[in-house]
């Protein structure tokens, strides 16, 4: 059955980006894709992803080669360039309806929220937020763009070390706390 994953990574204090969207504070760790919890292993199982602009505009900079290889959808209110290759969808809908649309393009594996944190709020907000994995690194910012910048409750399910980073497994727990 698919699953909804917000699978990223995290600095200490809850940062996925600095200020100025670098991620050099990530991608300077040691840490092997093929390992605990690893990019390798998740992304085999995923069927369709959603991003937002910010997230996009990076990809387009930094990682243009960078074809995901199963359908993307663009959170955008603007008519941004498509990456040549990429089997890519702009949106400014609602996100139930394409939540829809990627778990039918999904076929039975998991839909991927890339980020940012808002994002993947906004699945969380409808009910539609299975899990979350975060992939700590060990520095803080200070500032930059927020992990997930709501309430929600999780469930620990799973944890590793992989190279320079912890990485934790969650689900979302859909019950509302009391109080
Ligand atoms: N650490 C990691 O592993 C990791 C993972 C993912 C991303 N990142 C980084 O984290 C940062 C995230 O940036 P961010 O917080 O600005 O988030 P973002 O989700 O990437 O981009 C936010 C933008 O997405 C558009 N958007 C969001 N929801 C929408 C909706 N419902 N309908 C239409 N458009 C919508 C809006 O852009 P418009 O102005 O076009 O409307 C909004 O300003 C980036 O620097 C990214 O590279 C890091």
């Amino acid at each position: 059955m698919t699953r909804t994953v917000y699978y990223t990574a995290t600095s200490l204090d809850g940062f996925i980006a600095t200020p100025d969207n670098s991620l050099d504070w990530l991608l300077s760790r040691k840490t092997d894709a093929d390992g605990p919890m690893g990019y390798d292993g998740f992304i085999a199982g995923v069927g369709a992803l959603a991003m937002g602009a910010t997230t996009y505009l990076w990809v387009c900079e930094h990682e243009p080669g960078w074809t995901p290889e199963r359908p993307a959808w663009v959170f955008t209110h603007r008519d941004l360039p498509l990456l040549p290759g990429a089997d890519l969808r702009l949106t400014a809908g609602d996100p139930a309806q394409v939540h829809a649309d990627m778990v039918a393009a999904a076929a039975g594996r998991d839909v991927w929220i890339v980020g940012g944190g808002d994002l993947a709020g906004q699945f969380a907000d409808r009910g539609l937020l299975d899990e979350v994995v975060v992939s700590i690194a060990p520095v803080t910012l200070g500032a930059g763009a927020p992990l997930l910048p709501r309430r929600v409750e999780l469930a620990v399910q799973e944890v590793a070390r992989n190279g320079e980073l912890v990485s934790v497994r969650y689900t979302v727990e859909r019950t509302p706390s009391p109080g």
